[in-house]
């Protein structure tokens, strides 16, 4: 009877555990089939994600609820219920994972999406400087008169500078060529005052027949004003050869400055000095913007266009005068030959050297020569 009562009891025991075990697995794959079902339904919505993920994965949330039942179970079965916790577990913490990731990412993309209907930002596009452009229209015009573009150094020696161009050292003329002397290279050494220096450089270098330019900076210590910077840019020009004649010079320059300035452009020589060019010449062109008529011929003075003229107010460009200076030029010295290693009785040649500033303050009536130092954007986008 015992015996009897004890089975009883037994049985009624683990029936009870049976029926709670199942009730248990009953309720994890219910509970697994509805936490994926939810998080299914709020895919995209990260804040009902996030309220699931503490409904069921909270420290008070469902599945922390059932773990807590595991000790009701028996102990049989207590390592495959709490297997299927587990895996319940695993399977929500993933789902909502998954879902989370996929809807930040989602956001994410819809933030960096690109609109494709905007109107595009337009690049800024930078120019030449006007002054480089200047540079490049005058080498265009002598490289089509058979000229080549060559360079030479900005920190030179007083040898370059002054004495291969026939400026000895106590002579007046050093003034007019002036410049700074670089006390860091023993003093000896100096920023070259014209581009002249390249001359003799070249020619050491080379054998005649050959037309060079050679643009560049060049520096003198005058104070800065509307006209003068202690920098500035020159182009030289150099040819050699046989039988080259002032003609030449007159011909080429005149090619240049009809190019430059228009085909109605005239051209005049005033006789000038300079040490290593024998004759020498001021080249002036006729005014641009009033082209003499400011200013008429001695003939015309009597007369009623001289009287018309009268009342035209003074140009402004040339003063009145109705030239402008461009250039210095010359036939080379024969001493520059000598100091070379040239014959003068052999070959013959001209040189000339224009600043690049003036020219191009001349072309596009700019009237103070500090603008193209400012690199005021209002300004340098005008060209
Ligand atoms: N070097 C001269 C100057 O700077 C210009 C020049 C060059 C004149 C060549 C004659 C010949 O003023």
């Amino acid at each position: 009877m015992l015996c009897v009562k004890y089975y009883v009891e037994c049985m009624t025991h683990d029936t009870l555990h049976m029926t709670q075990d199942c009730h248990m697995k009953e309720k994890i794959r219910a509970l697994k089939e509805k936490a994926g079902a939810e998080i299914t339904a709020a895919a995209g919505q990260r804040e009902i994600l996030e309220s699931l993920r503490i409904k069921y994965l909270g420290r008070k949330g469902e599945i922390s609820e059932i773990f807590k039942g595991i000790s009701s179970v028996a102990p049989e079965d207590k390592a495959e219920v709490g297997g299927l916790l587990n895996e319940l577990k695993i399977s929500v913490t993933n789902a909502l994972e998954g879902s989370l990731a996929a809807s930040s990412a989602g956001t994410s993309a819809a933030k960096n999406r690109i609109d494709v209907t905007l109107p595009g930002i337009p690049a800024r596009l930078g120019k030449l400087h006007p002054i480089t452009q200047t540079i490049n229209r005058i080498s265009e015009i002598f490289i089509g008169l058979g000229f080549r573009v060559v360079d030479g150094p900005e920190i030179e020696t007083e040898h370059y500078n002054f004495e291969t161009l026939n400026i000895p050292l106590e002579h007046p003329s050093r003034d007019a060529f002036d410049t700074f002397y670089l006390e860091s290279l023993g003093g000896k050494n100096l920023l070259r005052s014209h581009t002249s220096p390249v001359q003799a450089r070249f020619m050491e270098k080379n054998k005649p027949p050959f037309s060079i330019i050679v643009p560049g900076k060049v520096y003198r210590p005058d104070a800065t004003d509307a006209s003068h910077s202690f920098m500035f840019h020159q182009v030289e020009g150099l040819c050699v050869g046989k039988e080259i004649h002032f003609s030449d010079l007159k011909g080429c320059l005149e090619t240049f400055a009809k190019e430059m300035f228009g085909s109605s452009t005239k051209m005049r020589l005033r006789p000038s000095f300079f040490p290593f060019t024998e004759p020498s010449a001021e080249v002036d062109i006729s005014c641009i913007i009033c082209s003499g008529a400011s200013d008429p011929a001695p003939e015309a003075r009597d007369d009623r266009v001289f009287q018309r003229n009268a009342q035209i107010k003074r140009c402004g460009v040339c003063g009145g005068k109705g030239w402008l200076e461009i250039l210095g030029a010359g036939m080379v010295n024969p001493k520059v030959f000598e100091k070379v290693g040239y014959d003068p009785k052999k070959v013959t040649g001209f040189a000339f050297g224009m600043g690049v500033e003036r020219i191009a303050m001349l072309k596009h009536g700019i009237n103070d020569i500090r603008m193209f130092y400012e690199n005021d954007e209002r300004f340098l986008r005008q060209f």
